[in-house]
């Protein structure tokens, strides 16, 4: 029996036993509550085999609306449907400001982004912030400013991200927090870790029967997709992605040390594990929390267990319960003068939407409603013409009246994305939003978009095709980083 949980955000406070093991900073402000129902699953079903992940991943019936140039009918989201936001699934409308709220982190303000850009400018490598953090892309963010703290006062910091290696093929969303974390290390001039969690994959994916086992299936993953992550232009002196399979061994004092700071009422709070959860579930979250100590990186970080590295991990919000949870028990494995208490901080981002909807998160599960970095040009032409859900009006008089409605409109929220040229973006935005102004069909606006995307994708793949399984593992070899 496969098994997928879901946590949802709505009233209801953390149990007794949860409430005397979270650290008081956070106890107020997250609001887990169980949602308790058990869901039967097959390994055929969504994501993670989970009803309920597949309920959402096939879009409702939608009403029928027209698109401006294609005729094509559109599919939406279920506004109705409750927003759940955990890393195994993602559905409703999302509400980023009310998650903030639930999740008790902090938004990323304009003063925020005026102490990154001069910190930046200071080192001197980067001058202009990232657009995905101009553009509010990334939004939230725990202990940013005591990163910026250390960055001020001379004190290290390394970078944490990661991937579970599920498909061969990474879609577009995935590129999000690796596109993210490369212009962070090259700003900031720091190392980087990538945790592969092929570990992960093989617990939650899939029913075990005999003559089943697909534990080497994600680990060869692990080497594919490792190569989409070095394509995104890592510096490789700075950056050592290791597979949970291989590397496990350097951390697992820390492992042992998390699973001793967690109770299982807590983790089943935090995770929703019910008694059919297999027992490498319930031990997984230590596993993702061990990154973020830099003495679980004793060659790699050349740190010890009195190490003051600071750890910031970029990630979309979907992560976050990992390392609230990780947060909560950082004081009992740093020492008592860490800058940040032995916390890790966090950058965390909104979802890139599915091609469905402008609400959701691209998943890999339904494979129209993702552009894989797989998909050639003609491919990822289609895809955009044929699914893009429409913000525009059903005919050119109507568009003129009334404008697009940009907030739903797919491919203008993926321009926001991807198209870097901030005074063309703005210019879009206005002349599309309202009708008024050089006339755009959602046709003319989807034609733009996937022009960035053919040439992006073609680009992503001929930087892919030089990286050889050589290649793959110097990345992967178990060396001191150089910083
Ligand atoms: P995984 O493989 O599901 O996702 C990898 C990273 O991509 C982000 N992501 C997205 N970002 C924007 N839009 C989307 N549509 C979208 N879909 C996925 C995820 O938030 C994640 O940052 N358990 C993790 C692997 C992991 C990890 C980590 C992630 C291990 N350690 C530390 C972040 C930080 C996983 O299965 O991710
Ligand atoms: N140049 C960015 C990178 O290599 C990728 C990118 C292209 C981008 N267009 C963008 C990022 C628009 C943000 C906005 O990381």
């Amino acid at each position: 029996r496969d098994c997928s949980v879901t946590v949802s955000f709505t009233a209801g406070g953390l149990d007794a036993p949860a409430a005397a093991v979270l650290g008081e900073e956070e106890i107020n402000k997250v609001n887990l509550k169980e949602d308790g129902a058990a869901y039967p699953a097959e390994p055929s079903l969504g994501k993670h085999g989970s009803a309920l992940n597949d309920q959402f991943s096939k879009p409702p019936t939608p009403p029928p609306v027209s698109d401006v140039t294609s005729g094509i009918e559109k599919a939406s989201i279920d506004p109705n449907a409750e927003m759940v936001v955990n890393p195994w699934d993602v559905a409703g409308e999302i509400d980023y400001n009310k998650l903030i709220e639930k999740f008790g982190s902090q938004e990323i303000d304009i003063p925020l982004l005026l102490r990154i850009e001069s910190a930046i400018r200071k080192i001197g490598k980067v001058t202009t912030l990232h657009p995905w953090i101009r553009r509010s892309i990334f939004f939230s963010h725990r202990d940013m400013n005591k990163i910026l703290d250390c960055v001020e006062s001379g004190k290290p910091f390394y970078l944490y991200t990661g991937r579970g290696p599920s498909s061969a093929a990474m879609h577009l969303g995935h590129l999000v927090p690796f596109m993210m974390t490369r212009w962070l290390q090259e700003a900031f001039d720091v190392p980087l870790v990538v945790q592969m969690t092929d570990d992960e994959k093989f617990l939650w994916k899939g029913v075990y029967n005999d003559g089943d086992d697909n534990l080497d299936h994600y680990r060869g993953l692990t080497i594919e997709n490792a190569k989409d992550i070095i394509a995104c232009g890592f510096i490789k002196e700075k950056t050592f992605l290791f597979s949970d399979c291989e590397y496990v061994g350097s951390m697992y004092p820390n492992i042992v040390r998390i699973w001793k700071s967690v109770t299982y009422s807590t983790a089943k709070a935090m995770f929703g594990f019910e008694g059919h959860s297999n027992i490498g579930q319930s031990a997984f979250p230590a596993i993702q929390a061990a990154p973020s100590f830099p003495s679980s990186f004793p060659v790699v970080l050349d740190a010890g267990r009195d190490s003051k590295m600071a750890c910031l991990i970029p990630c979309a919000i979907d992560q976050d319960p990992y390392f609230r949870m990780t947060r909560d028990v950082a004081h009992k494995l740093t020492p008592k003068d860490h800058p940040l208490g032995g916390k890790p901080a966090l950058f965390h981002s909104k979802f890139f939407p599915p091609l469905q909807g402008a609400t959701g998160k691209m998943s890999s599960s339904d494979d129209s409603s993702a552009i894989f970095l797989t998909d050639d040009g003609e491919e990822i032409a289609r895809k955009i013409k044929s699914y893009a859900y429409s913000g525009g009006q059903e005919t050119s008089k109507l568009q003129k009246e009334k404008g697009a409605n940009l907030e739903m409109d797919v491919s203008y929220q993926w321009l926001r994305f991807f198209l870097d040229d901030d005074a063309e973006l703005e210019k879009i935005g206005k002349d599309y939003g309202s009708g008024s102004g050089e006339f755009w069909a959602t046709g003319m606006v989807k034609n733009r978009l996937i022009g960035i995307l053919q040439e992006m994708v073609k680009e992503h793949q001929e930087r892919r095709s030089k990286v050889t399984n050589e290649v793959v593992g110097e990345w992967m070899e178990e060396r001191k980083l150089s910083f």
